[in-house]
C-alpha cells in the first residue's frame, strides 16, 4: 500500500500515466501530476481531488533538466517528500529504418530515454538522503522484442531498461529500488493510431486474445511502489498476456 507516499508520475494527463496516478490516489498517495499542457495538468488534477486525493500539477517537459529539478522542488514544498517517481512520459514517431528522419530517432530517444534519465537523477538526490524511494520506469515489450517500424522507441525502451538496472545497482544501498514495468499493447491514444487490421493481427498474437487495459499496468505499478516489495529491484515486470514471456 501506498497511503500517505508522495508519487511523481510524468505524463500523467491521459492513458497509462493517468490510471497510474488514479490508482495511487486509490491508495491515499499524494500525486504530483507532470505533463507538457496546463489545461490537461489541470484536468488530471480536478479528477484526483474529486476522488479525495491531494494533488498538484506541474507543467514540465521531462527532456529539460530544470523542469525535471521543478516537479521534485514542488512535490518537496507541497508534500515535504518524494517517495515514488514513475517515468511514464513517452512517444512514438514510427517509420522503416531506411526511412525515419533523424529528428525522429533523436525526439523518441530524447523524450523516452533521456527523459527518465533526468527525472531519475533529480529525484534521486531527495531519495537517497531519505533511505526510501521506488523508481518505476514504464518501458515495453518491443524493447525486450524489437517491433519493425519502431527502431527509434524499441532502442529508446531497451535503453530504459539498461538504465533501470545501472540505476538499481547504485541506488540499492540506500533503500531506493528502481524497477521496469514492460507494457505489452495497451489500449490508449498511442495504439488507438493502429488500423483494425493491424490490431486484428496483434490480438492473434497475444494469448490472452486481447489488448492489455491501463489499470493492468497501473496494478504492476502499485506492486512494485509498495513498500513491502523493498526486495526487489532491477527487475522488468511484463505486463503482457502472455505475449513475450
Ligand atoms: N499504449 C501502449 O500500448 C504502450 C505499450 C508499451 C509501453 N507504453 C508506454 O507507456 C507510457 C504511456 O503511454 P500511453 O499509451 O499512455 O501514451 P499517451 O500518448 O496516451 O500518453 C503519454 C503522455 O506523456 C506525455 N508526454 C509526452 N512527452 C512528454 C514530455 N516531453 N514531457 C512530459 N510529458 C510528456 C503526453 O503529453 C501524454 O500525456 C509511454 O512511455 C509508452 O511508451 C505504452
Amino acid at each position: 500500500m501506498s497511503k500517505g507516499k508522495v508519487a511523481v508520475i510524468t505524463g500523467a494527463s491521459r492513458g497509462i500515466g493517468k490510471s497510474i496516478a488514479l490508482a495511487l490516489a486509490g491508495q491515499g498517495a499524494k500525486i504530483v501530476a507532470v505533463d507538457l499542457d496546463l489545461a490537461a495538468v489541470e484536468a488530471v488534477v480536478q479528477e484526483l481531488k474529486a476522488v479525495g486525493a491531494e494533488a498538484v500539477g506541474v507543467v514540465g517537459n521531462v527532456t529539460l533538466a530544470v523542469d525535471a529539478e521543478k516537479m521534485v522542488d514542488v512535490a518537496v514544498q507541497s508534500f515535504g517528500r518524494v517517495d515514488i517517481l514513475v517515468n511514464n512520459a513517452g512517444i512514438t514517431r514510427d517509420g522503416l529504418l531506411v526511412r525515419m528522419k533523424e529528428e525522429d530517432w533523436d525526439a523518441v530517444l530524447t523524450v523516452n530515454l533521456k527523459g527518465a534519465f533526468l527525472c531519475t537523477k533529480a529525484v534521486s538526490r531527495v531519495m537517497t538522503k531519505q533511505r526510501f524511494g521506488r523508481i518505476i520506469n514504464i518501458a515495453s515489450i518491443v524493447g525486450q522484442m524489437g517491433n519493425a517500424g519502431q527502431a527509434n522507441y524499441c532502442a529508446s525502451k531497451a535503453g530504459l531498461i539498461g538504465l533501470t538496472k545501472s540505476n538499481a545497482r547504485e541506488l540499492a544501498r540506500r533503500n531506493v529500488t528502481v524497477n521496469a514495468v514492460a507494457p505489452g499493447f495497451i489500449a490508449t491514444a498511442m495504439t488507438d493510431a493502429l488500423p483494425e487490421k493491424a490490431r486484428e493481427e496483434l490480438t492473434g498474437q497475444i494469448p490472452m486474445e486481447r489488448l492489455g487495459t491501463p489499470d493492468d499496468i497501473a496494478n504492476a505499478v502499485l506492486f512494485l511502489a509498495a513498500e513491502r516489495s523493498g526486495y526487489i529491484t532491477g527487475q522488468v515486470l511484463g505486463v503482457n498476456g502472455g505475449m513475450y514471456m
